[in-house]
């Protein structure tokens, strides 16, 4: 059956690969983007989700902008380093002609889950503030919501973004929160199984070299982020982030989870670092205090090991026409 699915997505150059192999998986019908800060600051991801969308000759699929800030009003910054100034590798593109739609994103979400009762599943692959701010305006509207497969967080490894935290949640680690006490299913595709997403060079080029306009753009965007994560990892590839969420959707038999609840600490040296409940049994009585900060969360699925191979064949597939 194929997914209903919108995309949550502050792109960004590995935002910009997932949105194309979601386009192009007959899997998944993607009914809109919506746009958060993170990578750039909203405004930016805007302009580029619409023009992948213009790229890929997809204009039928709405963008509507989310949130300018975190939950606490303070954007710690667009992550130009990594993503250029313009979010798109400091490419040279063109504007997109196409606008976003004249409503925002908490009611655009609001509506389309309303509209179809448990089948969409949510795909945040950026900070999690506009699901937030859906979840606690719209009181109990995570009971229609099929799912949330969010790129984000890491459960036994260290972050990206500080030595305890992934950049998606250090960015609103209140609004994580928020999501990691929903009831409704989740799936954590974090720094676990990304990082190990590994291409090689040869794999990052091919990616760029397809005979399509899809694969001319990501060639165009990529060698800015690879040139910084090769640098970073002090190894001549690049970890593979939003599209390992989007190749979950369509092959979640590439991924071994572990279940257990999620809370996503705010303060201190261990902002954004998401901790798992570990010990929390189906019983959840006499859990004693050690474990209260867990309770009444429901179990997510923590993504700890990947075939990475497969997921990047699958990715390099679906970006080749
Ligand atoms: C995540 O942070 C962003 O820079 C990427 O787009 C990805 O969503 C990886 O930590
Ligand atoms: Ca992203």
């Amino acid at each position: 059956m194929v997914k209903k699915i919108v995309i949550d997505t502050d792109p960004g150059v590995d935002d910009s690969l997932a949105i194309f192999v979601a386009l192009n998986s007959p899997e998944l019908e993607v009914l809109g983007l919506t746009t958060i800060f993170g990578n750039a600051v909203t405004t930016t991801c805007t302009e580029n989700a619409l023009r992948l969308l213009e790229i890929a000759e997809r204009i039928d699929v709405p963008v509507i902008e989310g949130a300018n800030v975190p939950l606490n009003g303070d954007f710690r910054g667009a992550a130009s380093f990594v993503h250029g100034d313009n979010g798109q590798g400091n490419a040279a593109l063109s504007s997109p002609v196409t606008k976003p739609l004249d409503v925002d994103a908490v009611t655009f979400l609001k509506e389309i889950i309303e509209t179809n009762p448990n089948e969409i599943t949510l795909v945040p692959v950026g900070p999690l503030t506009n699901i937030a701010n859906l979840l606690t305006i719209h009181e109990g509207i995570d009971s229609k919501i099929k799912e949330i497969v969010l790129m984000g967080g890491n459960a036994q490894s260290p972050g990206n973004a500080t030595p305890t935290a992934e950049a998606n949640i250090l960015n609103d680690p209140e609004a994580a929160d928020i999501v990691f006490s929903a009831q409704c299913e989740i799936t954590m595709v974090g720094l676990d199984v990304t990082n190990n997403v590994f291409m090689n060079e040869e794999q990052v080029v091919t990616l760029g070299s397809f005979d399509n306009d899809k694969s001319k753009h990501i060639g165009k965007i990529n060698p800015f982020y690879f040139d910084f994560l090769k640098d970073f990892f002090q190894d001549n590839g690049m970890p593979v982030h939003d599209s390992s969420a989007i190749t979950y959707l369509v092959h979640p038999e590439y991924f071994e989870t572990l279940s257990y609840p999620i809370k996503v600490e705010t303060k201190g040296i261990s902002r954004g670092k998401t901790w798992m409940g570990m010990g929390i049994s189906d019983n959840e009585e006499g859990l004693g205090e050690r474990l209260k900060p867990w309770e009444n969360r429901r179990k997510v699925n923590i993504c700890i090991g990947v075939d990475s191979q497969k997921v990047i064949s699958f990715i390099t597939e679906r970006i080749s026409s």
